[in-house]
């Protein structure tokens, strides 16, 4: 095997092995929705940022399918197959989707973003995504209003904000180590 699949292989597996103790912190449950305020969704954020679309895809969906075969890895131990048709069913599909779009957004236009670009495109497609498309199921899911969803997913947006901070400065510091050769 060539020395960069390896080193493609292990990142991934890192990024996976960091998503799964973000989620053993414990969430925030919210009360009016069946939400929780969690971690692992900055992880994601990361998969993205730090791996690109590639390889933080794969982290993200290996640990889905960890999920969907049972392992508890998601925040507050849950995990199997029923999680994906319950309540969170919708951020978890934008999961999978949001490292590619990260990763997209920034390999094609962002070689020269500044911090703050880099921050908006988080925003958009590590946030508002995620935040959308999970609203999107849990108003179909749980019968609630689509502005109601919508309305209640604004709870999140301040911890989301903080959390797409923490990933683009990571991110950006990460790829100052010339050894680590994440571009
Ligand atoms: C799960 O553990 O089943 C998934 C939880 C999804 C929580 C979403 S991710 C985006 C938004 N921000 C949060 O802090 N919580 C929700």
């Amino acid at each position: 095997m060539k020395r960069q699949n390896i080193v493609h292989l292990t990142q991934t597996a890192l990024m996976t092995a960091i998503l799964i103790v973000l989620g053993m912190i414990p969430g925030i449950p919210l009360g009016f929705i069946p939400v929780p305020i969690v971690l692992q969704n900055m992880g994601v954020m990361m998969a993205g940022e730090i791996l690109g679309p590639k390889e933080g895809t794969t982290s993200v969906a290996l640990l889905l399918l960890l999920v969907a075969v049972g392992f508890p890895f998601l925040t507050g131990g849950s995990g199997g197959i029923a999680v994906f048709a319950g309540p969170t069913g919708g951020y978890l599909l934008a999961w999978l989707f949001a490292p590619l779009l990260i990763g997209s957004l920034r390999q094609h236009f962002g070689s020269r973003w500044s911090w703050w670009q880099e921050f908006l495109m988080i925003v958009l497609a590590g946030v508002l995504f995620i935040d959308i498309t999970g609203s999107l199921w849990l108003s179909w899911q749980s019968h609630i209003k689509l502005t109601a969803a919508l309305m209640s997913n604004l709870a999140f947006i301040p911890g989301d904000l903080i959390k797409a901070g923490v990933a683009v400065a990571v991110a950006r510091q990460l790829r100052r180590v010339p050894v680590l050769n994440l571009g």
